[in-house]
């Protein structure tokens, strides 16, 4: 199939485009487009077909659930049942927004959207151009994250073709996303409320609303632990890997730079192509040719931004060996290194002692485990 490829500036929308666009949706077809979080890949979520599709064209499997996208409150009743207080506090506060509840589903959502499951995921996403779509389509729009499976989210459309093209109707270049990792996903299908994936919306920011918030456990711990049960299914499997080995150097910055350029050029001896991936304030400190900024201290979410994209460069320059600097700390630091464990395979040395060692992350900080 021939992939349209329709670029829309987000702040003047091409509505002709749009109509294009929710026209394909509204028949069945995918469409890709973006959020403020990372691109999404979408169908219509009450056609089961579509939902079907979707896990085609991603290679996912099917018991993993995708996220109903919505563009008002009405909808929010036509696909949930139960409804709690708490939805409605969260959505004044955070929607639209870089938020997914998990809720009851309704009967007219279809049991191939929500991977079989009785609960639905809801988002209300604030990218102009997903609204738009939204509204246009006529329905509500099943999206998961526009990669395939196993590759790190999609943040800006060059990322969505090098995937998907030729394997869905039609991609919507909006330009680079903002945020850079998926929403924050909260269950508010059991009391106290809990976080099933760390988002942009955190901990802090969760409990301005609500009373009490839990994090399931099961996104702290290795996903070859046998007790890994997430609550989130999309969090057991091993995503956003680069097909090179990455290994994460936390401590002291002299010692983890230390480390770094040791390791970097025994690689290097061994004819392995090595790559080193570093905030802006301490690139300088390394010797590999391979340095990749991806973003500074100063700023989480510029590293936020960037995180996919330099992942994605490590295959796309076919790295063998990589090393990142740790990003732990408050805020967007708990999602940022969710996403980069992963991607590790929870690899990190610590520089300061020397050990390697596998870890959780607690409180948005990498904790060795005993
Ligand atoms: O930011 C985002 O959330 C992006 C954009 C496109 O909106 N979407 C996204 O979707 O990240 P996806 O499919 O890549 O991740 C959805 C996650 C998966 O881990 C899935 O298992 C979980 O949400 N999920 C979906 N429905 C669920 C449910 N009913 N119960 C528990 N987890 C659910
Ligand atoms: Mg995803």
């Amino acid at each position: 199939m021939e992939t349209k490829i329709y670029t829309i500036d987000k702040a003047h929308i091409d509505m002709d485009k749009i109509k294009a666009a929710a026209d394909i949706l509204a028949r069945g077809g995918l469409v890709a487009f973006p959020t403020e979080t990372v691109y999404g890949l979408g169908g219509d979520a009450m056609d089961a077909r579509a939902s079907e599709k979707i896990y085609a064209a991603k290679g996912r499997p099917s018991d993993n659930p995708l996220i109903v996208h919505i563009a008002d409150m009405k909808a929010l009743e036509e696909i949930a049942v139960h409804v709690p207080e708490s939805a409605y506090a969260l959505a004044e506060r955070f929607w639209p927004g870089p938020l997914t509840m998990i809720l009851d589903k309704s009967d007219r959502v279809p049991s191939e959207t929500t991977g079989g499951l009785s609960t639905v995921a809801v988002r209300m996403p604030s990218h102009p151009i997903a609204l738009e779509l939204i509204r246009a389509s006529g329905t509500y729009v099943a999206a998961p994250s526009a990669n395939t499976s196993g590759r790190p989210s999609p943040t800006m459309a060059s990322h969505v073709i090098e995937d998907m093209d030729g394997r869905i109707e039609a991609i919507i270049d909006g330009g680079k996303v903002g945020i850079g990792i998926e929403s924050t996903i909260i269950d508010l299908t059991c009391e106290p409320p809990m976080i099933l994936r760390p988002g942009y919306i955190t901990r802090e920011m969760l409990l301005e609303v609500l009373d009490e918030v839990d994090v399931d456990q099961a996104i702290l711990t290795e996903n070859t632990d046998k007790n890994f049960k997430p609550k989130a299914p999309g969090m057991k499997y091993r995503h956003y890997a680069p097909k090179g080995e990455l290994t994460i150097v936390e401590g002291t910055p002299d010692h983890v730079a230390a480390v770094i350029n040791a390791l970097t050029k025994q690689a290097q001896s061994q004819g392995l192509l090595t790559a080193v991936i570093a905030a802006g304030e301490t690139a300088s400190r390394y010797d590999c040719p391979n340095v990749f900024t991806i973003g500074t201290r100063s700023s989480e979410e510029s590293i936020a931004a960037n995180l996919y994209d330099v992942l994605r460069k490590m295959d796309d320059l076919h790295m063998d060996v990589i090393y990142s600097e740790s990003y732990a700390g408050g805020g967007l630091g708990q999602a940022i290194m969710n996403r980069l464990l992963k991607a590790a395979g929870h690899k990190v040395i610590d520089a300061d002692t020397g050990r390697h060692q596998h870890t959780l992350i607690e409180n948005g900080r990498a904790k060795a485990r005993s």
